[in-house]
């Protein structure tokens, strides 16, 4: 396959929108606060930082220096490490498939809300209307449309479609999340909302489930484990900073993962929506903060409107780097043309997210399978080969267009201890704290 029909990208501005668009969703503007108001406010914070760098980064490099180097998608590229780690690649692409069939419905829920929100017709009961629109004809429905949205874009190609789209889009998300900000400033609550956030409880942070729980997060937030950012740096010609691409992707993730806790703390604490927060994730963000818009009639609507509009894009940006690691596989191995693949995958995982369309169960359950355990099996797995099957390749690729010897070495060193270490800690709690309960909730065995 040359080079010239895979699709390269137009500027290096436009790689780094695409990858942050990647990297930036629901996970930042929800997960992040979600689990930042769990776990001690700003004490989790601190820990997400800590893992972010010492675990995110350097996975994060490895996925890019494995992309850039050898310019194929994941399953060659993983077959071109070495054969027998073809079958990775394999896992990445059916990860991706999976993920993208749930997403594409949360997707759709919030996709919903921007529209109910900007007609003005979400009810005053938002949990009766939360239940008839996140399971049954109404999710399938916008599931089926957000899919196509995205095979549209992926149809487009590299430069056409996934490139144009981050252009406009992340600098729109950016200036959105930045005007929700000022105004959640401007609520009573804000003080308060503040405190919490920023306060450390450093009491609530060496509790085990908030460490876990912290790693879990930075990895799904960076979308790593499952190829996206090899198949994004695949379309990298030439030389340039890995190691600074890097860190601009993993700082804009944290930044805008940081801004929004300063939209939802302040919402949370003014509409008092604490408690309904600890109770459930998936109810805060579809039932209480709706509720909260609602009691400010016409600015909570105009509001409404914006913050499901910011989520919709973050979600859709990501939707877009999913279903491209699939597309391009099938490109790069089977020779198929790009348009005919994004249509036939992205109806095929249109079809496979039915059952997430039809049960809020089965979207917690292949978040915790997919988005957890099989993300970190994956950072795991490129870890481990990066650092000790192929150092020498890829620290070669790293130096390209990077001066520091030491800070490469202490990336490998990292990759062999740090990294496989954390993640199978990580990978151990979150099969016994994640994967079992949501599977026990979702085929309902009562032990
Ligand atoms: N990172 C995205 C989020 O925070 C989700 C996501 C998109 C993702 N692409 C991914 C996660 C690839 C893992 C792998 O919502």
């Amino acid at each position: 396959m040359s080079a010239v029909s895979r699709g390269t990208w137009k500027s290096n501005t436009g790689f780094i929108l695409a990858a942050v668009g990647g990297a930036v969703g629901l996970g930042n503007l929800w997960g992040f606060s979600y689990s930042a108001s769990q776990g001690g406010g700003a004490a989790f914070v601190v820990l997400y930082l800590f893992f972010v760098l010492s675990v995110g980064l350097p996975v994060l490099t490895a996925e890019l220096v494995i992309g850039r180097h050898t310019g194929q998608s994941p399953i060659r590229a993983m077959g071109a490490i070495a054969s027998r780690w073809k079958w990775l690649g394999v896992v990445f692409v059916a990860v991706g498939f999976g993920i993208l069939s749930f997403y594409s419905v949360i997707m759709g829920w919030t996709g919903r809300m921007l529209l109910d929100f900007a007609l003005g017709w979400v009810p005053s009961d938002t949990g009766t209307y939360f239940g008839q629109i996140s399971e049954g004809g109404d999710a399938v429905f916008a599931h089926a449309l957000g899919m196509i949205l995205t095979i549209l874009i992926i149809a487009g190609g590299v430069q056409h479609g996934i490139e144009r789209v981050a252009v406009v889009l992340m600098p729109v998300l950016f200036l959105l999340l930045i005007g929700l900000a000022i105004w959640a400033a401007t609520l009573s609550g804000a003080g308060a909302g503040y405190g919490f956030y920023l306060k450390p409880d450093f009491s609530a942070v060496f509790r085990q489930p908030t460490v876990t729980g912290a790693a879990g997060q930075a990895f799904f937030s960076l979308s790593l484990g499952m190829g996206a950012m090899i198949t994004y740096a695949s379309y990298l010609g030439g030389k340039g900073s890995i190691p600074g691409k890097a860190v601009a992707i993993a700082g804009a993730d944290t930044l805008v993962a940081f801004v929004g806790g300063m939209v939802t703390f302040p919402i949370i604490f003014h509409f008092d929506l604490l408690a309904d927060v600890n109770e459930s994730t998936i109810g805060a963000l579809f039932i209480a903060v709706p509720r909260g818009f609602l009691e400010m009639s016409f600015a909570g609507r105009l509001v409404g409107t914006f913050f499901f509009l910011a989520l919709y894009i973050a979600a859709i940006t990501s939707a877009i780097s999913l279903l491209e690691v699939c597309t391009s596989a099938f490109i790069d191995s089977l020779g198929w043309e790009r348009k005919k693949t994004a249509w036939i995958l992205g109806i095929l995982i249109a079809i496979a997210g039915m059952p997430s369309a039809l049960s809020t169960e089965w979207v917690g359950f292949l978040f915790a399978l997919l988005g957890q355990v099989f993300l970190i099996f994956g950072g795991l797995m490129l870890a481990l080969i990066t650092g000790y099957f192929w150092s020498g390749t890829a620290l070669e690729e790293l130096r390209r267009g990077f001066d520091s010897a030491a800070l490469a070495t202490l990336w490998i060193w990292l990759l062999r201890t740090v990294v496989p270490l954390a993640l199978l800690v990580v990978l151990y709690f979150s099969i016994s704290q994640t994967v079992i309960p949501a599977a026990k909730a979702l085929f309902g065995a009562s032990s």
